[in-house]
């Protein structure tokens, strides 16, 4: 049988052993029958969703292992503890302005890494909030988290943390935290064919996988309109990209019920003008499978991490949208930097062990340097009555939004 063309990249990925194919044979044929129950297409957003979330199935659902070294990709607070202690550090000065009934709430927890040494750092600094949420959508990363912060705090700072299964509906005050999550949200696909907007959707070919453009819906077509007023200029023809129309609810969903407080997005991004950027004229979207990354995201469903850039310029249309100042907007490197970076700095430099702290050096040289994440991950802050500007003195790059 010939190759489609959206598989060559595929073929080229180390190949997923027999329990894996067989797991992912089971997601892909949910995914079929729904695309047979939908007349045979589905948009790629939705294919992306189940892909990812499907119920036991999906990559962030089922029990493989995703973050860290032996997963598919690494994040921050996987690299050692300076990242979270640097956000700890920023979001502080909140949780003391709100006093002892602050509430921290993190979205998509990973491993647990993150919490473990903010949670620590926080209670150093002497502004633990009287409760630490994790809003995790995967069953199997709750469980990870769980026992490992069973295992490594205190027992009285693990008695803080909670699990909840939706956002905190109304009137509380606190700290909203999410590091790479908005770029796992399910995100639609479009292109330019003349003057007309298409919407990527999946059918079947073989049996496998493929993607189809078709004419966008109403919803689609404005929000590129929307996109190319505020470019002031069309986008080409054969241009195709990404867009979350759906993101100022999800932030009014995640953050609505916020009286007073802050909230911090870590990501990697662009500011819209060069999200949208002519030579990026195949989008962001990408898949991550065992430490590589590709752009064939229709393979192996459940095994591999599927994933696009935020576009930071809507993220803060979002926040507004539901009410939130915007407190600042830097790189990486810039937020660490301005949020305790310097005296992890010197910390590091008096570790009488050789080994650790060259593991340090080098952990700090990963989250800053612009080659590494420093400058592709970007920080994203909103305020409700709180004062978090001071978060983001170094490298405001609000100008680009
Ligand atoms: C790329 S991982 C990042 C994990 C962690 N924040 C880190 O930095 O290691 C994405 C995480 O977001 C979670 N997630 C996806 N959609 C979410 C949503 N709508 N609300 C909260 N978490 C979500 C996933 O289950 C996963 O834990």
């Amino acid at each position: 049988m010939p190759i489609h063309p959206a598989q060559r990249a595929a073929a080229a990925l180390p190949t997923p052993d027999a329990d894996a194919q067989a797991h992912s044979a089971r997601l892909a044929q949910a995914i079929r029958s729904e695309i047979d129950a939908a007349g045979g297409a589905i948009p790629f957003a939705r294919f992306m969703e189940l892909a990812l979330y499907a119920p036991g199935l999906g990559y962030y659902s089922a029990g493989a292992t995703k973050i860290g070294e032996a997963g598919d990709f690494v994040t921050a607070p996987e690299l050692g503890p300076v990242f979270a202690a640097c956000v700890a550090d920023a979001v502080a000065p909140v949780l003391r302005q709100l006093g002892p009934e602050a509430l921290m709430l993190e979205l998509g927890g990973g491993t647990g890494a993150f919490a473990q040494v903010a949670l620590m750092r926080l209670m150093e600094l002497d502004a633990l909030p009287s409760r630490y949420l994790i809003l995790e959508p995967s069953a199997e990363l709750r469980q990870r988290q769980r026992a490992r912060l069973f295992e490594r705090l205190h027992p009285m700072l693990f008695e803080l943390v909670e699990w909840v299964d939706g956002p905190v509906p109304h009137d509380w005050n606190g700290v909203l935290f999410a590091n790479e999550v908005i770029d796992a949200l399910p995100t639609t696909r479009f292109s330019i064919r003349g003057h007309e907007v298409m919407e990527q959707y999946v059918v079947l070919e073989d049996g496998r996988f493929v993607p189809q453009w078709r004419p966008a819906d109403s919803m689609l077509l404005q929000a590129v309109r929307f996109i190319e007023r505020r470019l002031g200029r069309e986008l080409p023809d054969g241009y195709a990209s990404e867009v979350l129309p759906q993101l100022p609810y999800w932030v009014q969903a995640v953050a609505g019920g916020m009286q007073r407080g802050a909230m911090l997005f870590v990501d990697y991004g662009y500011a819209r003008g060069e999200f949208y950027a002519d030579d990026r004229s195949d989008g962001t979207l990408r898949a991550y499978y065992r430490h590589r990354m590709h752009d064939d995201v229709l393979a192996w469903p459940g095994l591999q991490d599927i994933t696009a850039s935020v576009d930071f310029t809507a993220l803060g249309e979002a926040g507004l949208s539901a009410g939130f100042d915007l407190a600042g907007y830097c790189s990486q490197a810039s937020f660490l930097l301005g949020n305790g970076l310097a005296a992890v700095l010197s910390r590091i430099e008096q570790i009488d062990d050789d080994t650790e702290r060259l593991r340090r050096t080098q952990e700090v040289k990963r989250l800053t340097l612009p080659g590494e994440m420093g400058e592709r991950f970007q920080a994203m802050g909103f305020s409700r009555d709180v004062d978090f500007g001071a978060a983001f003195l170094a490298g405001d790059l609000s100008y680009r939004l």
